[in-house]
This record gives structure tokens, sequence and C-alpha cells, in this order.
């Protein structure tokens, strides 16, 4: 059984976010979703528009997600690999440039998938005018 294992905040889900989720399944038979909290986001300066509970109840109705945990900071990913015997984790192809997880490979295999063109959160919430940038 090989486990995959990816992050994010997945809010106003879309479907970038899907095709993302579904060849990240592909990689492997079971999907974890380590999804951000609301207290993460607040750390990175982002409010999601739909609060956790919910991010998390739309996720798990998704078929290629096995399981959804709480992504609480940027220092847990060892931590989830090993706990949940994690082979692959997944990440955007927005770190895919940075050496910022590499420090993974030394426990499972680190693997960067393509965005999906023309889409995301802030898009959407921008065309749609939903302001949830947190004022500094
Ligand atoms: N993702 C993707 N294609 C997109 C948007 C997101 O493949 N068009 C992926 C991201 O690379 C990440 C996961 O979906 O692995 C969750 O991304 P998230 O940041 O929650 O979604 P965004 O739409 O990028 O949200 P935001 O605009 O707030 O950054």
């Amino acid at each position: 059984m090989k486990r995959v294992l990816t992050y994010g905040t997945f809010d106003i889900l879309h479907y970038g976010h899907i095709r993302l989720l579904k060849r990240a399944k592909a990689l492997g038979d079971y999907l974890i979703v380590a999804l951000s909290t609301e207290e993460f986001n607040e750390l990175k300066g982002k409010k999601s528009y739909y609060n956790y509970e919910t991010r998390k109840m739309m996720l798990e109705a998704i078929r290629y997600v096995d399981l959804v945990i709480p992504e609480e900071n940027w220092e847990q990913k060892i931590n989830d690999v090993n706990k949940y015997e994690v082979d692959i984790v997944v990440m955007g192809s927005d770190w895919a440039n940075s050496d910022r997880f590499e420090y993974l490979n030394e426990y499972c295999d680190v693997v960067y998938l393509e965005r999906t063109e023309g889409i995301s959160t802030t898009q959407i919430k921008s065309e749609l005018n939903i302001n949830t940038s947190v004022e500094k």
C-alpha cells in the first residue's frame, strides 16, 4: 500500500484542486490531505472563506481523498510522514524551484505536480470581490 500526502488550504474548492488530488491519488493507493487550520492560515497572512470543518467535510466527500488531517505548522511534515507511513509527499509546482522541502527526501519521495493554469482561490475571490486578506 503506497501512501501519498499533500498539504493545502483548499478554500472555495475548484477544479485545480480536484485535478491536483486526482493526480496525487494516482501516484499511490491512499491519499492523505493535511488541511491548513484557520490558525495556520492566519500565520501565513491568509483567512479562508470557509472554516476548517467545512473545508474538511468537502475534501472528505472527494473520492480521491482517504483521510484529512490538520496542518498546523511548517515543522510537522517529518512527523506526519513517520506517523502515517507516507511514501510520497506531493507539493504544487509553485515550490519546485525552491529547496524548501528537499530535507524530506531523506524520509520519502517528494513529487511536484504542475498547477492547473487559469484558476486559483485568490482569483475566484477577487472575481467575486471577496476580500479575505488579513489587514496588517
Ligand atoms: N493547485 C493546483 N492548481 C491550481 C490551484 C491549486 O494544482 N490552479 C494545487 C496547489 O498547488 C496545492 C493545492 O492545489 O498543491 C492546494 O492549493 P491552495 O493553495 O489551497 O489553492 P489555491 O487555489 O492556489 O489558493 P490561493 O489562491 O489562496 O493560493
